[in-house]
């Protein structure tokens, strides 16, 4: 058996992309829909939506069953808190009662002010999991909300990071052809992905070299049109332009995924709208297609997981 189990934290909306970035990061077996038990160890600063890396004690689907196992276990802490989460909330399994039960079965004093062991009881639907946090995300892409340089059609740092997830792993080479602010570069130096960044604009290239010198990163920053730059990457990852960025042009999707497709062999691309077609016709098979803020009102976004054919 697996001994790790990953929580993920999905915010409504953001469901099918928290789930496919802790697919590509945490290979495994998904016990829940918010939970993938793996033989990995990853650091879960590197994701954008795991929460939790968590030493699993006992699981199963008999909430006495779990008990059993976890006394059966003879745990032994001084200091310790229990953290009960429900999916979902209004699960009728009050969570004080769930953690008094717990915190009977470990030999030692609770500390929910400063505790030196935490430990989780999460039960989603029918599944309860129980077990030693290892690590909690710090959710750090929260302080890059509001870099130096920012615009308006840019996406948010957490979507930017798992998308970079989808396809790097550290020390890959990354390119994002249109990097407006600079955002999804940002998020790729940040784990250990060696990010490259052009823009047809001089203005967005020295923003995004702005941003990257703010945060002391080492990011490749030139102009360059998406349609005809040269050179090998391992992935592309870009929120490709749209509206009035490319009006003049009817073929530029054609144009700019061509050549996307002969830059790297897989690529992640966000659009405002669907370009499976696009793709297929130039090479790319897709291998998924995350629809992101159809639900909220927010401008929608496709994006597409794609590799060379
Ligand atoms: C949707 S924005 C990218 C925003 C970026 N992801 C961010 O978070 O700031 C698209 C970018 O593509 C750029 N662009 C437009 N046409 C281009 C072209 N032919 N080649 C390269 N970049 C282009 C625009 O200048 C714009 O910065």
């Amino acid at each position: 058996m697996s001994h790790i189990a990953y929580i993920i934290a999905s915010p409504p909306g953001y469901e099918a992309l928290a789930a496919a970035e802790a697919r590509a990061v945490c290979p495994g077996s998904w016990v829940t829909p918010r939970c993938v038990v793996s033989d990995a160890g990853v650091d879960v600063d590197r994701t954008a939506f795991v929460h939790y890396r968590i030493e699993l004690l006992a699981h199963g689907h008999d909430y006495a069953g779990v008990c059993d196992l976890i006394g059966q276990l003879n745990l032994v802490s001084d200091r310790f808190r229990i953290e009960v989460h429900k999916h979902p909330r209004r699960t009728p399994m009050p969570r004080e009662s769930v953690a008094r039960d717990l915190a009977n079965l470990i030999t030692g004093q609770p500390d929910l002010a400063a505790p030196s062991e935490r430990f989780v009881f999460w039960l989603e639907a029918d599944t309860m999991l129980f077990g030693r946090i290892q690590q909690e995300t710090a959710n750090d892409w929260k302080q890059r909300m509001a870099k130096p340089f920012n615009v308006s059609a840019g996406i948010g740092s957490r979507m930017a990071k798992a998308c970079v997830n989808l396809v790097c792993s550290p020390g890959d080479r990354m390119l994002d052809p249109c990097c407006g602010s600079g955002t999804i570069p940002i998020e790729a130096a940040l784990i250990g992905v060696r990010a490259f960044a052009f823009d047809l604009s001089w203005r967005m290239a020295h923003g995004t070299a702005a941003n990257a010198r703010h945060y002391g990163l080492d990011i490749g920053v030139g102009i360059g049109d998406v349609r005809s730059l040269a050179g090998r990457f391992d992935a592309v990852v870009s929120n490709l332009p749209y509206g009035i960025a490319i009006r003049h042009s009817s073929g530029f999707y054609d144009e700019a995924i061509a050549n996307i497709a002969r830059l790297a062999p897989r690529c992640v691309l966000i659009s405002n709208r669907e370009v499976i077609d696009v793709a297929e016709r130039n090479g790319l098979r897709v291998d998924d297609v995350i629809r992101q803020g159809e639900s909220d009102g927010k401008l929608p976004r496709f994006v597409h997981l794609l590799s060379r054919v």
